[in-house]
C-alpha cells in the first residue's frame, strides 16, 4: 500500500448529520464516523491527499492524533459540518478537484421543515414534526462525476442488502458500493459486501473497520 495513492486526492465523508429541531434538539443517527476516519488514515498512509468532511461524530474531536498531524503537514484537511445541507455544500465545493470520493457518512434523509427559534415547550399529548427531504449528496456527485473520477458509496440496509446495493449503485451512478448490515452502525467491525459496477460481488469476511479500510483502498486501486 505504501505510496500506492501518491498524487491522488481523496474526498471522504464521515459521521452522522444533525438536523436541528430547536436550539437544543436534533434528528440524527448512531453513526460513530469510525469507518470514514479509518479510510482517511489508511489513505494518508498510502500517500494520498485527503479531504475529510465530517458530521458531528461522537469522536470527531478525538480524531486519531495521526490525522491531526497530517493536517499540520497539509496531507489531510478536516472540514467539520453539522447538517446534511452543510455537508452537501462542502462536497460540491471539493469534489471537482478530487480523484476518488468515498461517502461513508450516514446523512439524514430528512430535516425539520423549520427550526424553532426558541426551545419547544411541552404542550398537548402529541406533537407533529413536518420533515422535508435533504439533498442526496452521493447522487449529486454521481451526476457531476467526470470519467476520470471514481465514486464509492456505502449502503446500510436491514434487509435485501445485495439487491438494494445494486439498485443504489445504478441510481446514484457509483463505481462501487460497500453494503453492510445494521449492526455495523456505531460498531468496531463490519461484514461488508462490495458490489462493483460491472456486476461483480465480493463478500468480505468479518473485519475490523481498520482492516476493511485498507482492503477497500486496495480494491479501489485495483
Ligand atoms: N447519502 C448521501 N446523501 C444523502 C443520503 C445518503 O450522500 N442524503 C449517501 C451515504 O453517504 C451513503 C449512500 O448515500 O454512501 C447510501 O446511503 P443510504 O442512506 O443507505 O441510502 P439512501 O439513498 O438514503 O437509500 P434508501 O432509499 O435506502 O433510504
Amino acid at each position: 500500500m505504501y505510496n500506492s495513492l501518491r498524487n491522488k486526492h481523496i474526498l471522504i465523508t464521515a459521521g452522522p448529520t444533525w438536523e436541528m429541531i430547536d436550539p437544543v434538539r436534533f434528528l440524527s443517527n448512531r453513526s460513530s464516523g469510525l469507518m470514514g476516519f479509518e479510510i482517511a488514515m489508511a489513505a494518508v498512509r498510502a500517500g494520498a491527499k485527503v479531504t475529510l468532511i465530517t458530521g458531528p461524530a461522537p469522536n470527531r474531536y478525538r480524531l486519531p492524533v495521526a490525522l491531526h498531524r497530517q493536517q499540520v503537514t497539509g496531507t489531510c484537511c478536516v472540514i467539520p459540518v453539522v447538517s446534511a445541507r452543510e455537508m452537501y455544500r462542502a462536497c460540491l465545493k471539493h469534489f471537482p478537484k478530487c480523484d476518488i470520493a468515498i461517502m461513508t457518512a450516514a446523512v439524514s434523509d430528512y430535516r425539520p421543515a423549520a427550526i424553532a427559534r426558541q426551545k419547544i415547550k411541552k404542550g398537548p399529548k402529541t406533537l407533529t414534526l413536518k420533515l422535508v427531504k435533504n439533498p442526496d449528496i452521493l447522487a449529486a456527485l454521481g451526476r457531476r462525476k467526470k470519467p476520470n473520477q471514481l465514486l464509492v458509496g456505502f449502503a446500510l440496509e436491514s434487509r435485501n442488502i445485495l439487491q438494494y446495493a445494486k439498485d443504489k449503485l445504478r441510481r446514484k451512478n457509483c463505481d462501487l458500493i460497500v453494503a453492510n448490515p445494521i449492526p455495523t452502525l456505531g460498531g468496531l467491525t463490519n461484514i461488508a459486501t462490495i458490489v462493483y459496477k460491472d456486476g461483480r460481488v465480493c463478500q468480505l469476511p468479518h473485519l475490523t473497520k481498520r482492516r476493511l479500510a485498507v482492503r477497500l483502498l486496495k480494491e479501489i486501486i485495483g
